[in-house]
């Protein structure tokens, strides 16, 4: 062993990483010649069947002479569209994301009392154990808080008396102590990092139990504690956007995928947020604000709609940004014509933007908004159409939070949790089977040849 520092990719592992790619030969056609679902998915792209859901129904087609056609998309908590549940949380005083965790855990709208004494428990749960902030996420904090939140969910498991106990009301009471403690092992993390890396002053504010989840991550961020009243309610309606988004999601996927072999809630939850933590799934909200960061900075005129969509097929040809060929916060593995959370954010952002002063660079969204989707499907082969996902506004509204970028995947963790607990528990009552799709060998068998012959 040569090794000079820990994360050092020797001459020797590069040598045998060749070994590796030189045996990766599967050839693609068989694929096709097996009938592969590659992703998951078929090759008009819809997602293998895989399980039955009460939580959420996500629509992007509507039935036209008996044929499914691409339609404005639509997302449904339990039966309820998220629009509503928006914009019934607009119109009165309340927040939504207390609301919508007792409506996607329970399956009914809560009445007022359900809903204060659900809050009330929420904020019960919302200590950690003693010592945990000074113990584990002071100690040796990660700069990406997606792998501080998975540490300290893991490490939750040694306070835990009963955390391998997967009976119902146990699963339940560690969903709602997991749902209340996020904000505080995120943003808590972030502190600790920016004190221990950045030499930042520590603020380790207590969360306030009459404050909503929305208001407590404000107030447990910022040094000063304060936020206005469109604030919070933006951050509320971002988590409600956030919280849910049908089995099939990678991250939620992997929550029935983990629970099925029977294990407990902490691996269920840790295994979940590796997948969110992904650049093609939760990770995307950072792609999309460093790259219209670098398209700022490169364009002369930010109105011009040349120069824009110059830019625009830079990306799509690997020429700019970061070489990927994506234009992040476009496109979606299931909606087509529109996100509906996309299209929700964008009046909220609007609104936000005029608050800040930073119309132009709304401006310059919108554009972006109207011209790529054509531009993508000139040079990419699309069969359904592309729109602006969720990701392609939230970034810009936590911006206009001041949010840290470390913190934006977090911050769909924190609502993320909710529907993760709910399909847990779904997954619990309903399925008792493990899932254990197929892989099949596509290499010869070979017989052993000892080592002296080799
Ligand atoms: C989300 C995403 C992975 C869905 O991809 P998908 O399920 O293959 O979607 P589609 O079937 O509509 O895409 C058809 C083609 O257009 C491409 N495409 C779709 N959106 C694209 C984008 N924003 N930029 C570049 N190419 C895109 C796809 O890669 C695919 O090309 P391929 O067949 O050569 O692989 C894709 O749209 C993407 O990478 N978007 C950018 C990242 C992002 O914003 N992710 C957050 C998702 S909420």
């Amino acid at each position: 062993m040569h090794t000079n520092s820990y994360s050092e990719v020797t001459p020797e592992i590069l040598k045998l990483s060749q070994l590796c790619e030189e045996t990766a030969t599967i050839n693609p056609a068989l694929y096709s010649e097996y009938d592969v679902k590659r992703g998951l998915r078929d090759v008009n792209g819809k997602g293998v069947l895989v399980g039955l859901t009460q939580i959420a129904d996500v629509c992007s087609t509507r039935i036209e002479n008996g044929v499914a056609v691409p339609a404005d998309g639509n997302l449904y908590y339990r039966g309820y569209n998220v629009k509503d549940i928006v914009k019934g949380i607009d119109d009165s005083s309340h927040f939504g994301f207390e609301e919508s965790t007792y409506l996607l855990l329970f399956g009914k709208l809560p009445t007022k009392p359900q809903l204060d004494e659900f809050t009330e428990l929420l904020s019960y749960y919302r200590t950690l154990p003693t010592s945990f902030v000074r113990d584990i996420i002071m100690k040796a904090p990660s700069k990406d808080m997606m792998n501080t939140l998975a540490r300290s969910v893991l490490t939750l498991y040694s306070y835990d008396d009963a955390a391998d106990d997967i009976s119902l009301p146990n699963v339940l009471r560690q969903c709602l102590q997991l749902i209340s403690l996020f904000p505080l092992l995120s943003v808590y993390g972030y502190q600790a990092y920016k004190h221990y890396h950045d030499g930042a002053s520590l603020f380790i504010h207590s969360p306030k139990p009459e404050y909503s989840t929305a208001e407590n991550i404000l107030h447990i961020l910022r040094p000063d504690s304060k936020f206005s009243a469109l604030e919070a309610k933006l951050l509320d309606t971002a988590l409600i956007l956030h919280m849910e988004h049908g089995g099939g999601n990678n991250s939620t996927f992997t929550t029935h995928l983990v629970s099925s072999s029977g294990t407990d809630t902490y691996s269920v939850i840790a295994a979940s947020l590796g997948s969110l933590k992904g650049p093609k799934h939760g990770g995307a909200n950072i792609k999309v604000v460093q790259m219209f960061e670098d398209m700022k900075a490169n364009l002369k005129d930010w109105t011009d709609e040349e120069e824009v969509s110059r830019y625009l097929r830079a990306l799509l040809n690997k020429e700019a940004f970061d070489h990927a060929g994506l234009i992040y916060g476009m496109g979606h593995a299931v909606y087509s014509l529109s996100d509906p959370r996309a299209v929700i954010f964008h009046s909220f952002v609007e609104r936000l933007s005029k608050e800040k002063g930073k119309d132009k660079e709304f401006a310059l969204y919108t554009l972006v908004e109207r011209l790529a989707p054509k531009i993508i499907a000139d040079e990419r082969k699309i069969y359904k159409g592309v729109s602006p996902n969720v990701d392609f506004y939230s970034g810009f509204a936590y911006s206009m939070l001041n949010l840290p970028l470390e913190l934006y995947t977090p911050i769909f963790a924190i609502a993320r949790i909710s529907g993760w607990s709910a399909h847990r528990l779904e997954e619990l009552s309903y399925s008792g089977k493990i899932m254990r799709p197929a892989y099949k060998f596509v290499d010869e068998h070979k017989e052993y040849i000892p080592i002296s012959q080799r």
